[in-house]
């Protein structure tokens, strides 16, 4: 096959039956360190984030059109809003890409993902949908296929996008990313714990991400060393995991989010929140993900701190907070 072309199957390789039901799943993700400036080729480092994830499932519509139901809009797929339009892309791009009948079918999407979080909420859905169609009609999908196609709905909801949350979406493993190469999966074992924290303040990766370009056009030697400050403490929070220095690692994530807000995507309310996490005694803290609003991170030496800093976030305004230990990497409530 070749992976270039964007057509990988015809109509007459499908199997005969279809089962009566396509599954795909898919889960957050957390950016630890380099969001945004990853945009620009820096690498950067992602978790999976399993305790927040979609599922789709797919089957025959028994009326004439294509029906889609989830929690934010329930309809007939043409009706679907705009804000839509990289999920309506999702399914055309799949059923194109492999010559799929047109044929009306039930999405149906179910996701505890907080929304434009910055949790890679959108490539999620995308990654799931485009499971559960090729499932329905048992079309081989391999991780290229799939990147492709989510890739490019990705563009229309960001407009921008690095990759990193369409590849976070599938990954069970940490991993060290930079656009253009091969992701580098590690494993994560400190003795501290990552707390979540979502401000509950809608993220707009999409207008950030726009107002860094912006900033870049109006002041390119201001961002220009502001990424190369992000890049090198990128590069030491990753020597710092594989030495199992949580200080270092908990002083670099608090530099970082000190360059985010050089580049003008944090908020007030999300500063708040993080500064109620330094305050609680977090060895560091930071937004995560796109920003201006959105969710923020923390490290914390023990899981009694851990707690502590949860509640003195939700206190300082957060709605809901995850505490994962990195030492199992797995997350509890
Ligand atoms: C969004 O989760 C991460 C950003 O760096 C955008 C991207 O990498 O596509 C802000």
């Amino acid at each position: 096959m070749n992976e270039e072309n964007m057509s990988y199957s015809t109509h007459d390789t499908l199997h005969q039956q279809t089962p009566s039901i396509g599954h795909g799943q898919a889960h957050s993700k957390i950016i630890l360190m380099g969001e945004h400036a990853v945009v620009y080729g820096v690498p950067a480092i992602a978790l999976p984030f399993t305790a927040a994830s979609t599922k789709v499932i797919v089957q025959k519509n028994n009326h004439s059109v294509s029906y889609f139901e989830s929690e934010y809009f329930t309809g007939t797929a043409a009706e679907m809003p705009d804000e839509m339009n990289n999920l309506k892309q999702v399914i055309q791009l799949t059923l194109d890409s492999f010559a799929l009948p047109k044929e009306p079918l039930h999405y149906k999407v179910t996701s505890n993902i907080p929304v434009k979080r910055g949790m890679g909420s959108s490539a999620a859905v995308s990654v799931a949908l485009v499971r559960a169609i090729t499932d329905y009609y048992q079309v081989h999908l391999s991780d290229y296929q799939l990147k492709m196609i989510v890739n490019q709905a990705e563009i229309i909801a960001h407009e921008t996008t690095s990759g990193i949350d369409t590849l976070m979406a599938s990954s069970h493993r940490p991993v060290m990313y930079q656009k253009s190469e091969p992701p580098v999966p590690f494993d994560i074992n400190l003795k501290a714990f990552l707390i979540v924290a979502d401000s509950g303040i809608e993220g707009q990766t999409k207008i950030a991400v726009g107002k860094v370009r912006q900033l870049y056009e109006q002041r390119p030697s201001m961002v220009k060393d502001a990424l190369k400050s992000i890049e090198r403490f990128v590069k030491l929070g990753y020597q710092a995991i594989k030495q199992q220095d949580t200080n270092e690692l908990g002083r670099l994530l608090t530099y970082n989010h000190y360059y985010l807000n050089q580049l003008g995507i944090s908020d007030p309310k999300l500063d708040h929140i993080i500064r109620a996490a330094w305050y609680a005694g977090a060895l560091g803290a930071k937004l995560t993900g796109g920003g201006l609003g959105g969710c923020a991170i923390a490290l914390a030496e023990t899981q009694t701190i851990a707690q502590t800093i949860a509640d003195a976030m939700k206190q300082a305004g957060a709605q809901n907070t995850w505490i994962l230990n990195l030492a199992m990497n797995e997350e509890e409530n």
